[in-house]
């Protein structure tokens, strides 16, 4: 794991050493049209919760900028791991779950609020402690990490991969409701479920990702605090 860390720890430099990099480079950096359109759906689907949850304005769309670049850790690693269609070795799963730190990272060399960082950090930690990297669990858990954490799932199990095909919307609900308060905050599940925004969003997300303004020039625009 120290070796990691001190890759982690390069990246941190390398990134500060090309400060006129755009945070678009690193966006593009994920380098896959496929991960660039999960993070599109896990954006949306966690502003919906963010925001049947009374959250205000300014914390859906911290939520939403959360969401989109919550896997750019990825940007780090290499294809070869990323795109591996055999078993990952242990260190390879590893190497892998360390996205989400690299990924804090990263985003803190670019002045990133903590909020966001902290969300990104915590977007695989689960409600039961199993998750990583930290294995928080419960309260330790920030609402933004859970919440990205649901989303991330419920997507991940309604897109189709090389792996396995996608799951129904009336399977995903399923399977959502068995884990909840063990992977997932009950709370967040109840909220989740009795959203028609999201069934509305399900159903609409091909065209939407299609037509999701990449982000190029006008990326200042997005990225507003
Ligand atoms: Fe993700
Ligand atoms: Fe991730």
């Amino acid at each position: 794991m120290e070796n990691y860390t001190l890759y982690a720890n390069s990246i941190e430099y390398s990134v500060k050493m090309k400060s006129s990099e755009k945070l678009f480079g690193l966006l593009m950096g994920i380098r896959s049209p496929s991960r660039y359109h999960h993070c599109i759906r896990v954006s949306s689907y966690a502003g919906i919760i963010g925001g049947a949850m009374g959250m205000s304005r300014k914390q859906v769309r911290c939520l939403e900028i959360a969401g989109l670049i919550h896997d750019i850790g990825f940007s780090a690693i290499n294809d070869n791991i990323l795109e591996k269609r055999t078993t990952l070795t242990p260190d390879e799963y590893a190497y892998i779950q360390l996205h989400p730190i690299i990924g804090m990272k990263i985003l803190d060399c670019y002045g990133f609020p903590q909020d966001i960082m902290k969300a990104v950090v915590e977007h695989h930690e689960a409600f039961d402690g199993s998750g990583y990297p930290l294995g928080l669990k419960r309260e330790q858990i920030g609402i933004y990490g859970k919440i990205l954490f649901l989303s991330e799932y419920f997507d991940t199990i309604t897109t189709d991969t090389p792996y396995k095909n996608a799951s129904s919307i009336d399977e995903a609900i399923q399977s959502v409701k068995q884990l909840s308060n063990k992977k997932f905050d009950p709370e967040l599940v109840d909220t989740l479920l009795n959203s028609e925004e999201i069934s509305h969003f399900y159903m609409h997300k091909e065209s939407i990702c299609k037509n999701y303004p990449v982000p190029g020039s006008n990326l200042d625009s997005i990225i507003t605090f």
